[in-house]
């Protein structure tokens, strides 16, 4: 497996493989990789010749300073867990080679970016889109796979996709767990021990809130999970939203929408989780 810390290295190596016409599998992570990701990477293993992961920690979607500063970073370990899955490539640029001036482009998605982590976390997915595109350009994948743990990510990439006329084929990967129900995340890992006994709480009424669903109204449902939360006094919600699954707009009555999911971004002390569940 190549390591590749610059641009021109990785267009190097990807030029050798797309002459041999092979196909281009894509996984942009941020690191500090765990089972979710690797499920992307295997995904991405089987629908493709050769596989390319990027690592880097995007400064520009981090609408607070700390967390950035917190966020894990641990290449070595994630190389040796990349090479056991068979991947080709890592693409893991430093600040300066992503961004060697800032990049100041402004993406428009509508509602798509104003709910959720959009309205709590200003800029991020902004952020995100501007490193996303300059990967496209870089490693121009002929699939790119994306976790459904960030749903709302997921929806803006597909947008950006749409938006940009990119030719890329975008996988959607079904959010992997830890066997008691939390959601595989990074930030599991800043969690202390009491928190993390705590953590399955969150799947836990996101379940409840689906056999709840043929009972209640969406807003009595919103309700119910927010009340619950509440009632852990370790967990404390930003919001708990019912949103239409493509358009991610919130749901007043059930019939509104095809498919609808419950999303949530809950504070475990410091650290932010964020979980989703369909519901019809
Ligand atoms: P990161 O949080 O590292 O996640 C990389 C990819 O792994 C994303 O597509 C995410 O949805 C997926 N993923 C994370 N946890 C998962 C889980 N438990 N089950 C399934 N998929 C999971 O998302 C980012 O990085 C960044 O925003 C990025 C797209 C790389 C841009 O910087």
């Amino acid at each position: 497996m190549e390591i590749l810390k610059t641009i021109i290295s990785t267009l190097s190596f990807l030029q050798k493989a797309k002459a041999a016409h092979k196909s281009v599998g894509f996984v942009p992570t941020m690191g500090a990789l765990h089972q979710g990701h690797l499920a992307l990477v295997k995904r991405a293993k089987s629908e493709n010749d050769i596989v390319i992961v990027s690592i880097f920690v995007n400064p520009i979607q981090f609408n607070n300073k700390e967390d950035l500063l917190k966020y894990p970073r641990t290449l070595e370990k994630d190389a040796a867990m990349l090479v056991s899955m068979g991947c080709d490539a890592i693409f893991a640029p430093d600040e300066k080679e992503m961004y060697p001036k800032p990049d100041n482009t402004v993406y428009d998605f509508g509602q798509l970016a104003n709910v959720m982590e959009g309205k709590f976390r200003p800029g991020h997915f902004n952020g995100v889109a501007v490193v996303v595109k300059r990967l496209f350009d870089i490693v121009q994948p002929d699939k790119a796979y994306f976790g459904e743990k960030d749903y709302q990510q997921l929806q803006i990439i597909k947008s950006l996709v749409t938006q940009k006329n990119i030719l890329v084929t975008i996988i959607p990967c079904p959010i992997v767990r830890e066997t008691d129900g939390l959601a595989m995340s990074s930030r599991n890992m800043q969690l202390t021990a009491e928190e993390r006994k705590e953590a399955p709480f969150i799947y836990q009424i996101l379940q409840q809130a689906k056999a709840k669903a043929n009972q209640l109204s969406p807003e009595e449902l919103k309700n119910w999970v927010l009340q619950q939360i509440a009632s852990n006094a370790l967990l404390t919600a930003e919001y708990f939203e019912i949103v239409d699954t493509t358009t991610l707009l919130p749901i007043t009555f059930w019939k509104e929408s095809v498919h609808s999911i419950g999303c949530i971004a809950v504070f475990l002390g410091k650290v932010r989780l964020i979980d989703n569940i369909g519901l019809k």
